[in-house]
C-alpha cells in the first residue's frame, strides 16, 4: 500500500474543497506534507486516515465534478462517528415525538428467504439527499412484560414495536419482517479481527457437524465469517464496504451498486448523480483499507479482572461459557478475550428477527461478545441486538432456544448469586 497515503489524501482534499470539515482539513495538510514511506510506517499514517474518514461527514456527489464522494441517494447518516461513538456500543435515541434518532440503531428488512422487501431493500434508509424521498420514519414503542424469577422476585423486560411513519414508496411487502438493529461496538470488533479463523475453522471441522453447539457461519465458498450480529462476512474490510453502502450510500468495490440499497422500484434512486464513473467505485480500496487500519488499532475493553471466584463459578455452572468461550485462539499463539463463540445459535422466538442468505432462521445470532459490556451499559448503551436490554439479567431473560436452559439455571439461583453473576459479566 506505497502511496496509499497521498492517494487518499489527494481525494479527500479535493471533496474538502466543497466539504468544509474543520479537523479533517488540518489533518490533511498535515499529512499531505508527510513523506510517503514503504512498509510499516505507512501504517500508522493508514490509521491516521481511517481515523479521519470515519469522523468525516460526506457529501453528496456534486453535479459537474466526479470526486469520490457520493452520499446517497439514500443514507441513515452522514459519518461512521454518527452511529459507532468511542466508548463502543450503538445507543438507541428517541426524539421527544418518540422518534427514533439516526444514531446507533437502524431498522433492517428481510424476507424469509434472506432478501430485503422488494420497494424498500435490506435496510430502511431515513434520511435522503436533497430531491430524494427518504424512505420513511421510524417511531419506537415498548411493549412490556415481567418475568418472574425463582425466589419470587419479577424483573421488567421490553421488546420493541416499530413503527413506520410515512412509507415513500408504498407499504412494505406483507411477508417483509422488520428488526431493529443496534450498532455494535467497533473495539470489541478490533478484537474479533485478531482471531485466527483458520484455527476455528479446523476446530469445527473435527466436531463434524455436531449442532449441540451450534453453527459457524460460512459464505458460499466455505468461508468463515464471523463480522455482523448474523455472521454475514467474513473479514473487517467487508463488514466496512457494506457499511459504506448500506448506511452511507457509498459503493466500494464489494458493493460497486451506486445507488446503494435503493431497489429496482426506485428509479429516482437508480437514475440519481454519483461521485464515480461507471462501473467504478466512489470508495476506493484504499480508503477501506484505511479505515481497517483505524478500527483494527482499537484497543480491547480493559478489562478489570475482579477477584469474583463466585462470579466465574457461576458463569461457568449456569452453562453460560459453552457459547460465551472466554478465549478464542488468536493469531501468532496468542489468545483473544471475548467471551463468544463467534458461532451462531438458535435463541428462540422471543429473540426473533432478521433473516440473512446465510442464515435463513430469523432466531440464530451470533453469541454477542461480552467483553466490555459492563462499560457500555454505563455508557448508555444497552444489550441484545435490538438494545432492549437494560442490564445483563434482562438480557439472560430474553435467552431461549439453545439457551433455554441456561436462563432456567440463572432463573432459580439466589439473589446474592445473581447479583454475583451479573457482576462477573459487568467486568469483562
Ligand atoms: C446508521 C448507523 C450506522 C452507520 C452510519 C454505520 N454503522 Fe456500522 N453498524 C451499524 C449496525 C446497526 C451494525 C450491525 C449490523 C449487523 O450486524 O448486521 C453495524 C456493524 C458494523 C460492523 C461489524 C461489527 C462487528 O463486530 O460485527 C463494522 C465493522 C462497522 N459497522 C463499521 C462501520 C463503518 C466503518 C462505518 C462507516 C463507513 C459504519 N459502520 C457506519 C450501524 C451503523
Ligand atoms: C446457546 C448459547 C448461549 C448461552 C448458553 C448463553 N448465551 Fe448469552 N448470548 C447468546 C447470543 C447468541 C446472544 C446474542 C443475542 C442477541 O443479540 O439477540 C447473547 C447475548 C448475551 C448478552 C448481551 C450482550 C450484549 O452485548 O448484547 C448477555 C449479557 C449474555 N448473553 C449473558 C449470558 C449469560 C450470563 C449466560 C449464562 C446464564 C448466557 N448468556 C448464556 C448465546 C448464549
Amino acid at each position: 500500500m506505497k502511496n496509499v497515503g497521498r492517494d487518499v489524501c489527494r481525494r479527500a482534499a479535493r471533496q474538502s474543497v466543497w466539504a468544509p470539515a474543520g479537523a479533517v482539513i488540518m489533518f490533511l495538510v498535515v499529512a499531505l506534507s508527510a513523506p510517503v514511506v514503504a512498509g510499516g510506517q505507512n501504517d500508522g499514517l493508514d490509521v491516521e486516515l481511517g481515523k479521519a474518514l470515519f469522523k468525516r461527514l460526506w457529501v453528496p456527489a456534486p453535479s459537474s465534478t466526479l470526486a469520490n464522494d457520493g452520499l446517497g441517494p439514500l443514507f441513515n447518516a452522514r459519518s461512521c462517528a454518527q452511529c459507532h461513538t468511542a466508548a463502543g456500543g450503538g445507543r438507541i435515541a428517541i426524539d421527544s415525538d418518540g422518534r427514533l434518532e439516526d444514531r446507533g440503531a437502524v431498522v433492517r428488512l428481510s424476507q424469509s428467504t434472506g432478501e430485503g422487501d422488494a420497494n424498500y431493500g435490506a435496510q430502511l434508509q431515513t434520511r435522503a439527499i436533497q430531491g430524494h424521498r427518504a424512505e420513511a420514519s421510524v417511531n419506537l414503542d415498548w411493549k412490556r412484560s415481567n418475568a418472574v424469577l425463582g425466589d419470587g422476585s419479577s424483573i421488567e423486560l421490553r421488546q420493541p414495536e416499530i413503527i413506520l411513519n410515512g412509507l415513500a414508496f408504498g407499504p412494505l411487502a406483507p411477508e417483509t419482517h422488520a428488526t431493529l438493529m443496534l450498532a455494535p461496538s467497533l473495539e470489541v470488533s478490533a478484537q474479533i479481527a485478531r482471531v485466527d479463523l483458520d484455527a476455528l475453522d479446523a476446530a469445527d471441522k473435527s466436531q463434524n457437524g455436531d449442532a449441540k453447539n451450534g453453527r459457524l457461519s460460512r459464505d458460499a465458498a466455505g468461508h468463515v465469517q464471523v463480522f455482523g450480529r448474523k455472521a454475514t462476512e467474513a473479514t473487517i474490510e467487508s463488514a466496512i464496504s457494506l457499511a459504506f453502502s448500506r448506511d452511507l450510500g457509498l459503493s466500494t468495490k464489494a458493493h460497486l451498486q451506486p445507488a446503494g440499497d435503493c431497489s429496482t422500484k426506485q428509479t429516482a434512486c437508480q437514475s440519481a448523480i454519483h461521485g464515480a464513473a461507471p462501473g467504478e467505485a466512489e470508495m476506493s480500496e484504499e480508503i477501506v483499507a484505511a479505515m481497517a487500519a483505524y478500527l483494527r488499532s482499537f484497543h480491547g475493553p480493559s478489562h478489570q479482572d475482579v477477584a469474583n471466584g463466585d462470579g466465574s463459578r457461576l458463569f461457568e455452572t449456569s452453562g453460560c461459557g459453552q457459547c460465551h468461550q472466554p478465549e478464542l485462539p488468536g493469531r501468532d499463539h496468542t489468545s483473544v478475550k471475548l467471551f463468544s463463540d463467534l458461532r451462531l445459535h438458535d435463541m428462540g422466538d422471543g429473540l426473533a428477527g432478521l433473516t440473512e442468505a446465510t442464515s435463513q432462521s430469523a432466531t440464530e445470532w451470533r453469541t454477542a461478545p461480552l467483553i466490555g459490556a459492563g462499560r457500555r451499559l454505563r455508557a448508555g448503551a444497552t444489550l441484545l441486538h435490538d438494545g432492549r436490554a437494560r442490564s445483563v439479567s434482562e438480557a439472560i431473560l430474553w435467552h431461549g432456544g439453545a439457551a433455554e436452559a441456561a436462563r432456567e439455571r440463572f432463573k432459580a439461583l439466589s439473589l446474592a448469586d445473581r447479583a454475583a453473576l451479573e457482576h462477573y459479566v459487568l467486568n469483562r
